[in-house]
């Protein structure tokens, strides 16, 4: 199967691993980690499901918080090295689409994962159905503003000045992103797309931010704050 009919996952699986190292690349350790984990600990949960869990540095930081994960991800490499760093880890291979599940867990994560699925509908089913009545689903997502500017992002403009463009919004549509060697196909969607199918589950929308850099370099956070990134959504079912 030629890379252009997969995801890119499997042929990105060593640099992400690299990219990763041990504390996340600069969006996970400077902007999102610390209010994901305000948004996990001390809280009660007794177990999680990682929706597309990758290399598994969630589900570790998730189990230091004193909870029992269960990580799925379809990407065999991706699992072969969260099983290495945590070899007691229950670590799945499974798509988000397809797994089975059952109404059990108090928590439901996806960490950067939902703009990988392809669909995206199915994908929420599932998640949803995999939460007991009263549990969490907590998604880290890129914006839709930015995914609508890949995937060339910023240029330069007349002067020189670097400009981030956004363009066909509405339109979904799969794009292929690369840096540092990775190269994956994310999906663009507009943010109803992401609103609707949750709130069409009957969740109730319990958290909504769009996270800053807290540290590191500081161009690197200036151009941080240039374009919306990230936000974190925390849903709850009835
Ligand atoms: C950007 S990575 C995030 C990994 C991890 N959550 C983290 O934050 O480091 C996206 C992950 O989604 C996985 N993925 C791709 N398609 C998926 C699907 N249909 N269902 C579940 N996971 C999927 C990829 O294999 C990859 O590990």
């Amino acid at each position: 199967m030629s890379d252009q009919v997969t995801d890119g996952w499997a042929a990105s699986a060593s640099a992400w691993i690299v990219e990763q190292g041990d504390d996340g690349d600069f969006g996970r350790r400077f902007v999102l980690d610390a209010p994901m984990r305000a948004r996990v600990e001390g809280r009660g949960f007794r177990n999680a499901l990682d929706v597309g869990c990758g290399e598994g540095r969630f589900c570790r930081i998730m189990q230091r918080a004193g909870i029992r994960t269960t990580g799925i991800d379809p990407t065999e490499a991706l699992l072969a090295r969260a099983r290495e760093l945590d070899p007691q880890g229950d670590y799945r291979l499974d798509r988000a689409e397809t797994m089975e599940v059952d109404a059990s867990h108090d928590l439901v994560v996806s960490y950067l994962s939902l703009i990988d699925m392809p669909d995206l509908a199915g994908a929420i089913a599932k998640m949803v159905a995999a939460l007991r009545p009263g549990g969490t689903l907590l998604i880290a997502n890129l914006t839709s503003f930015n995914t609508a500017g890949q995937p060339d992002g910023w240029t330069r403009d007349r002067e020189g000045i670097p400009r981030f463009a956004i363009d066909h919004y509405m339109d979904e549509r799969p794009i292929w992103v690369s840096w540092s060697g990775i190269r994956v196909q994310n999906w663009h969607r507009p943010l109803s797309t992401y609103m609707t199918l949750l709130l069409d589950q009957k969740l109730q929308l319990r958290l909504f931010v769009e996270p800053q850099p807290t540290a590191g370099d500081p161009d690197r956070i200036a151009h941080h704050r240039r374009v919306p990134f990230f936000h974190i959504m925390e849903w709850q079912k009835p």
